[in-house]
């Protein structure tokens, strides 16, 4: 059950966002030439900014076992036990309270105050996602050494939609790597 669970929740998710990392990198060259100069520290800054915008889980599901009450833009709302919550994830990372005035601008280091870097793309809480630091290293590690290669977009992909987790998934996406001249 274990290895089912890893495989699915790890490496399905991680695998869309290996290729939407890359699409952005490869699509903005300024990003790009900052990746490729950087120590990895600024680099997973990078990713997590990426993934802030880019989730790949797109909600978050709860049912409320206690009320609760929660106060959003002064306006107070009470959660009753049988409620069903449900976090639209992309837009709670662009909230301008937390991620700022340009909260949909892709600035890596940007200022969080409270929240993760990556905002609430691998959850939070209890059932946060115990593979957060593993999914940005090994995206780390694939992006620095395919960037290394210096790839050139052959097909951009396309973009779908996976019901199960509320989240894109991106196909045929085609690079090519020239030979050193
Ligand atoms: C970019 C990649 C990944 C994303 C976006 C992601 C996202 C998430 C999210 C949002 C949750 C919380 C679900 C909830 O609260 O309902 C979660 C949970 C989980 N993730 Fe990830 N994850 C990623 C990579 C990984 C990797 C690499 C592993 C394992 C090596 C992993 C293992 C898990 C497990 C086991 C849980 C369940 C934790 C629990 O219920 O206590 N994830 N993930």
């Amino acid at each position: 059950m274990e290895c089912v669970t890893y495989g699915t929740a790890g490496m399905v998710t991680t695998r869309e966002f290996i290729s939407m990392a890359c699409w952005h990198l490869l699509t903005h060259p300024e990003l790009a030439a900052r990746y490729r100069a950087a120590e990895q520290q600024e680099r997973l800054a990078s990713l997590a900014e990426i993934i802030r915008l880019e989730p790949v889980v797109g909600h978050l599901y709860r049912r409320m076992q206690q009320p609760v009450t929660v106060t959003d833009a002064g306006r107070r709302h009470t959660l009753s036990p049988g409620d069903l919550v449900d976090i639209c994830v992309r837009q709670a990372n662009t909230d301008p309270d937390t991620a700022g005035a340009q909260p949909h601008d892709l600035c890596p280091g940007r200022d969080m105050p409270g929240a993760d870097a990556s905002g609430l793309s691998f959850g939070d809480g209890a059932h946060k996602c115990p593979g957060r630091p593993l999914a940005l290293l090994e995206s780390d590690v694939l992006l620095t050494k395919l960037l290394g290669h210096r790839p050139r977009i052959v097909r951009e992909p396309r973009l779908g939609w996976d019901d199960l987790v509320a989240g894109y998934t991106l196909r045929d996406f085609e690079l090519a790597f020239d030979a050193p001249a």
